[in-house]
């Protein structure tokens, strides 16, 4: 039962029941720039500082007032949020602006084509569904000639203008024959190799520690085992890589490929040739985890994983879900270590905290128009979202890219400080990562400790969970851990983020180390 409503609690009740064990069942009623408002018991309004940021939907705040206003003037005028099957302009702005600034950033002109979804894990979701409606099309376009150039090879054998030779049978281990016989054999024992490796089940790689959505395909995909095995028996099995162990990938590319025969007829002989069959739908790769611990992908690891992709014609769908949109201070956090997507997924921010929104993008060279008729969603490419999305570009890159600009340095201030307090406590916080507005401030474990609190706290994987608690309640900031590596907490604050801001995030934090130090959990504050 909801004790301040009295209605049952229906809405996830455990969620709530385990959010409230930490003191985060608070209820925001209203939000504006980088703060929510809650209400204390007279009914007052008590503001805290947002580092949660809508999990990272927020670079511009919590209800920016030029975003509110393109919104307002949609709704006065109408607009009409669902016309789907017609023309939408809008969309296509949206995807030129887009690409606009994408060749930009990877310094190529080549065309990526969008389609639009409504959250991270459906653009993740759309670009393996698009990347292996490809395979698929690329390795039936390759039988299909495997097979017309068989047919030519067993015509000319039964016109007498050409024959097999004992090699061939040999390499595929085949008896001795001859004439008619041996173009049979060699056709049939060709067309079970190749029908073998035709209904192999495709290999999809990801890198450990990342995460791609929870929807029954992105879950499987993601690296936490606790959202993925339960749901295993329903979607495609993945093979996760570690980021930076290139002889993996070496391993991986020798013993996953395979070959695919065809005939030709050189000279009055049949000879075999091979082709690699296209055995790898996708690689999935975050160029920096945000729910595995806000770590960015080294330029060397995203050098290894690019070269991988090209030898293996494997995809690269660079999940840009969470790192993108201008956070890292580029749209494309891929650009600056120098990883170049086969296709791209934006969200969060791209509906500039107003708008459920996401976009895959897929290279021209990839592209499969068919795509466009085979997948689609009620709810994409609404006007109200790509309005939304323009004005949110429009702020992106306004002043020549002030916005970039300040992310970068307004994360740099806050690493700084952030920075301070690790260097005060190195016996409490073990690492600070991240790029611009996207940061992470990692504690060293805590399940040794001789604080109860805090020993069982980590061993349930709530440390992060508890020390969130404390920030909300004590300092009125709020953030929360990682969800896969509770002992970080991330900070995802907005553009508009002030030095007085960040003073209070670094006291807060040294209050919290010096909590921690003192293994004195009994000073945690965990009600207001
Ligand atoms: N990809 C990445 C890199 C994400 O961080 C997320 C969500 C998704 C995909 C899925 O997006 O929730 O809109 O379907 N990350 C959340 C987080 C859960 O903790 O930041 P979604």
């Amino acid at each position: 039962m909801n004790s301040e409503t009295a209605e049952p609690e229906l809405a996830e009740p455990n969620l709530r029941a385990l959010l409230s064990t930490a003191g985060l069942d608070v209820e925001y009623v209203r939000a504006e720039g980088n703060t929510l408002f809650r209400r204390d018991n007279e009914g007052e309004e008590i503001p805290v500082l947002d580092c949660a940021g809508g999990y990272g939907s927020l670079m511009f705040g919590h209800n920016h007032p030029e975003l509110l206003a393109v919104a307002r003037r949609l709704l006065d005028e109408r607009t009409p949020h669902h016309a789907q099957f017609s023309s939408h302009p809008y969309a296509n702005r949206l995807a030129a602006e887009l690409n606009r600034i994408i060749h930009r950033e990877t310094e190529s002109d080549e065309p990526y084509f969008a389609t639009f979804a409504n959250s991270g894990a459906e653009a993740v979701e759309a670009a393996v569904k698009h990347a292996e409606l490809d395979r698929g099309l690329r390795l039936g376009e390759l039988l299909g000639r495997i097979e017309a150039s068989g047919e030519q090879a067993r015509a000319a054998v039964r016109g007498g203008r050409a024959a097999v030779p004992d090699e061939v049978l040999a390499r595929l281990g085949i008896e001795e024959s001859a004439g008619e016989g041996a173009i049979e054999a060699v056709l049939a024992e060709i067309t079970r190799r190749n029908a073998l490796l035709q209904g192999k089940a495709p290999v999809f790689l990801a890198l450990e520690g990342g995460f791609h959505g929870k929807l029954m395909g992105s879950v499987q995909l993601t690296h936490n085992a606790g959202y993925r095995e339960p749901f295993a028996t329903l979607g495609v099995k993945t093979r996760f890589v570690p980021e930076d162990r290139p002889d993996v990938l070496e391993e991986i590319l020798e013993n996953e490929g395979g070959t695919l025969f065809q005939l030709v007829v050189t000279d009055g002989l049949v000879q075999l040739t091979e082709h690699r069959h296209p055995a790898f739908c996708a690689f999935l790769v975050e160029p920096i985890q945000g729910e595995g611990g806000i770590r960015p992908l080294s330029a060397k690891s995203a050098r290894y994983i690019q070269e991988f992709g090209e030898a293996a014609d494997c995809p690269i769908v660079v999940d840009e879900v969470q790192s993108g949109m201008g956070r890292t201070g580029a749209l494309l956090a891929s650009s600056q270590v120098g990883l170049r997507g086969d296709y791209y997924a934006l969200a969060k921010s791209l509906g500039g905290g107003l708008a459920k929104v996401s976009v895959m993008l897929v290279r021209e060279a990839r592209y499969r128009p068919l795509f466009e008729l085979v997948h689609s969603s009620t709810f994409a490419k609404d006007s109200y979202s790509c309005h939304i999305a323009l004005k949110v570009l429009e702020l992106l890159e306004a002043d020549d890219g002030r916005a970039y600009r300040r992310a970068v340095e307004r994360g740099g201030a806050l690493t700084s400080a952030l920075e301070r307090v690790r260097a005060a406590f190195p016996d409490v916080v073990k690492e600070i990562r991240g790029r611009g507005l996207m940061l992470g401030c990692e504690f060293r474990d805590q399940s040794g400790s001789g604080d109860e609190v805090f020993a069982g706290a980590a061993a349930g994987g709530m440390f992060g969970y508890v020390i969130a608690g404390h920030l909300l309640h004590a300092h009125r900031i709020r953030t929360f851990p990682t969800a896969s590596a509770t002992n970080t907490l991330r900070f995802e604050p907005s553009l508009l983020l002030t030095d007085e801001e960040i003073d209070r995030v670094e006291r807060a934090l040294t209050d919290v180390c010096g909590i921690l130090r003192d293994q004195a959990s009994h000073r945690l504050v965990t009600s207001s």
